[in-house]
């Protein structure tokens, strides 16, 4: 299976990160110094995929832009010479293929993916959710794809949540395949506390083939009224088609103000320039968490 393309679903209103999402793209507010899409981008880089379908709507062109030069912005810098600045932003507007494509109205992440149906024809192909963030000695989508390659397979990343959280995710019924693989036999979207057939939830890593079309576009209002991915991927399990894979490291989902800040305070707490006077300014705000 070889994988080049990474659909990047970034249409949706981002209304949980209101006010600040009003005219700003959820997907391009910063995290430390860099917008949350460009982490999403670069882990799928290092993952050896080198386009990147992002399913766009209405106010985001910027995301787009974020990915391409910007000349008048590079001439000042080396006019300045500022080349530390000027190589850095050229990188990001070097990373990867950009393709566009339009989710003309917000009906869910399934719809957006669906989206993407032209762009990735008949060829298996990544998605990443452009708001959900993972760091860890192997890029999150790497740990994807090595199973989704070796088994010829659709894969989803999972992870364990505590079982108050279940209600919030996407949870999977499955049986063990292999270390920390799961067969997937069902899926439920956003399940009540207590009705869970598991705490193994997806988070926004998938590795899909191209029958999960087949499934998106039939697919019918699921839960909060959206077209669902996680009902179509139930397809794809009972056909017994569909692995689960445990994710390693680091989550922050950044439509969540806890997540959102406290990511943006673990990229600081790793910069060696910032980190004394972060963790000393957090301890007069904090004054218990010195102790
Ligand atoms: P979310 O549900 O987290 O995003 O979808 P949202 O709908 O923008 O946010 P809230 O819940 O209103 O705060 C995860 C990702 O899928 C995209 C979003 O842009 C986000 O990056 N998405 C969601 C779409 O592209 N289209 C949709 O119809 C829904």
């Amino acid at each position: 299976m070889d994988v080049r393309k990474v659909v990047i679903p970034v249409a949706g209103w981002g209304t949980r990160s209101l006010p600040a999402t009003k005219n700003i793209p959820k997907e391009m507010l910063p995290i430390f110094k860099k917008p949350v899409v460009q982490y999403v981008v670069e882990e799928a880089q290092a993952s050896g995929i080198d386009t990147v379908v992002l399913v766009t709507s209405q106010n985001k062109t910027i995301i787009e832009d974020h990915f391409d030069h910007n000349l008048s912005l590079e001439s000042l810098l080396e006019r300045q010479g500022k080349t530390e600045k000027l190589k850095e932003i050229r990188d990001v507007a070097n990373m990867v293929n950009i393709i566009a494509v339009r989710q003309k109205v917000q009906l869910g992440l399934g719809h957006a993916v669906l989206c993407a149906r032209e762009v990735c024809k008949d060829e298996p192909f990544a998605v990443m959710v452009g708001d959900d963030l993972m760091f860890g000695q192997k890029p999150g989508i790497q740990q994807l794809l090595d199973v989704a390659k070796a088994e010829n397979m659709a894969v989803v990343g999972v992870i364990e949540v505590p079982e108050s959280k279940v209600d919030r995710y996407g949870i999977i019924d499955g049986e063990e395949y292999g270390s920390g693989v799961f067969r997937v036999r069902s899926l439920v979207e956003k399940p009540q506390v207590g009705h869970a057939p598991s705490r193994l939830a997806i988070v926004g890593r998938y590795v899909l083939t191209p029958e999960i079309f087949e499934y998106l576009e039939k697919l019918t209002p699921g839960v909060g009224g959206e077209l669902q991915l996680t009902d179509a991927l139930q397809g794809l399990a009972s056909r017994r088609r569909l692995l689960a894979v445990k994710l390693h490291g680091q989550r922050f989902d950044a439509g969540d103000w806890v997540e959102y800040l406290t990511a943006n305070i673990y990229f600081a707490l790793h910069d060696e320039d910032l980190h004394d006077d972060l963790v000393r300014r957090i301890q007069e705000l904090v004054p218990s968490s010195g102790k």
